[in-house]
């Protein structure tokens, strides 16, 4: 039995559609607000607005709850692969061994760029930003291969390549900025292992896969694979409902993830950090500053939209992030200023009233320091990690029947109407 709710507006009565989701979250339903009534609803950043209807992830962001298709972010992490975990997304369920063999097979023959691509890399300007590159690679791919996007077997190939894809370009860029030459992929590497050894592996060093290392990597990509309708996500969302094709819609969600408030957050707090380290501030100047009003400062790697208490992908990461500096024999002075930082914010008033704790970001960036990522390319690794929930998004959005092309209103708060004046009469 549908549920309503009521609105009174200007003596009139209207019922409004009540929405329920699996978990028993709750929507009002106003699509047809402005037709029954005139007026919209104002909710600015969209803090509580639904855009669409999903089944691929669930947040709860009071209880620190993550879920990809129903499964525990924390069970994905300890037990699964990115692979595994892309093809989940995309696909709706964990695959079988034969799917999962063949989507590894598809992800090795899709894994090459074309050799041309090099040249764009050799062009852009040497002071680019790593994600900016990205993104327009990411748009000029659609020129390599400009099929059909329409038909399943299309669809497939176009998504394999890009999740591929991407990994080697990430790579090559590096390589590339270094002046050194380029590696190739190898088809005996796994996903993770494959990305590595294009970044590292060189003829004067050649590079040893460690297994804690690859397992950190294959982490930290899991934890980043999708977190429903966030900034960027959004981004590929609204990018797609102009029908745009793939590459053009992930081009667009790159570009949003850029930002410090988002993606660009996880190079912003080792910056932090590390500004801290020279400087030579106290941790209590630090969190001081950031409760500044009149200071544009913010703790980077602290609050989050959604969630409400503990990110849960900060919890994993931060014992992971712990791991590995244990097995690498790594003293990190950062992550001591990490951990001080943390434990001053989580007993200060303004933190737990405004309910701030560590996101993701806090201590991925420590994370991919020892690996050996270098900071500018921290966020290509968030955009790589998430990839795969930016596709399934797009997909859902694509597939869906009640999909409409995004376009918002608003409250006009300019000039009522006015005459143009010609120029000798203005002042
Ligand atoms: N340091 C100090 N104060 C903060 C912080 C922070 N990091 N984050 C929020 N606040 C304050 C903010 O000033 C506001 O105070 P008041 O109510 O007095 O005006 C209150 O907390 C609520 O913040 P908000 O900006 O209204 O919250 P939001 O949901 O619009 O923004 C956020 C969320 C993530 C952009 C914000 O918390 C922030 O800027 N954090 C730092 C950047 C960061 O770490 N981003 C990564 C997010 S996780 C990765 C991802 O998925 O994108």
């Amino acid at each position: 039995m549908t549920e309503y709710a009521t609105l009174t507006l200007e003596g009139k009565t209207y019922q409004l559609p009540v929405i329920t989701g699996t978990e028993g979250e709750k929507a009002i339903d106003i699509s047809k607000l402005r037709q029954d009534t005139g007026y919209i609803t104002m909710d600015i950043g969209f803090a509580n607005t639904g855009s669409c209807k999903s089944d691929i992830t669930f947040m709860d962001g009071e209880k620190g709850v993550l879920r990809y298709r129903g499964i525990p972010i924390e069970q994905l992490a300890e037990h699964s692969s990115f692979r595994e975990v892309t093809y989940l997304l995309i696909n709706g369920d964990l695959p079988t061994k034969k799917q999962l063999n063949r989507f590894s097979v598809l992800l090795n023959d899709q894994s090459l760029v074309h050799e041309d691509m090099q040249l764009f890399f050799q062009h852009y300007p040497r002071l680019s930003h790593p994600m900016g590159i990205l993104s327009s690679m990411v748009t000029a791919l659609k020129g390599f291969y400009p099929y059909l996007e329409d038909l399943e077997e299309e669809v497939n190939i176009t998504v394999t390549r890009l999740i591929s894809k991407i990994r080697t370009l990430a790579a090559m860029s590096y390589k590339i900025s270094l002046g050194h030459k380029v590696v190739y992929p190898r088809p005996d590497l796994t996903y993770c292992e494959n990305f590595l050894n294009m970044m590292f592996d060189s003829p004067v060093r050649p590079y040893k896969i460690e297994r804690e290392v690859v397992k950190a990597l294959s982490i930290f990509l899991i934890l980043h694979a999708d977190h429903e309708q966030n900034c960027s996500t959004s981004a590929v969302r609204v990018v797609g409902s102009g029908r745009v094709n793939l590459y053009a819609a992930i081009s667009a969600g790159i570009a949003a993830l850029w930002g410090r408030l988002h993606g660009g957050a996880n190079q912003a707090v080792i910056e932090m950090l590390e500004g801290i380290l020279k400087e030579g501030l106290t941790v209590e100047k630090v969190v001081e500053k950031a409760k500044d009003k009149n200071d544009p400062f913010r703790l980077m790697g602290f609050g989050h939209r959604v969630y409400k208490t503990y990110d849960p992908r900060a919890k994993i990461m931060k014992a992971m992030c712990d791991r590995l500096l244990a097995k690498l024999h790594i003293d990190d002075p950062l992550l001591d200023i990490a951990n001080e930082l943390e434990e001053i914010a989580l007993s200060d008033d303004y933190f737990i009233e405004k309910n701030l704790y560590p996101n993701i970001d806090f201590y991925s960036g420590i994370v991919l320091r020892a690996i050996g990522i270098p900071t500018n390319m921290f966020t290509v690794m968030f955009a790589i990690g998430r990839l795969p929930g930016w596709i399934s998004q797009w997909r859902e959005s694509v597939d869906d029947p009640e999909w409409r092309i995004s376009r918002p209103r608003q409250i006009y708060i300019g000039p009522t109407e006015r005459n143009y004046l010609p120029v000798e009469e203005r002042r």
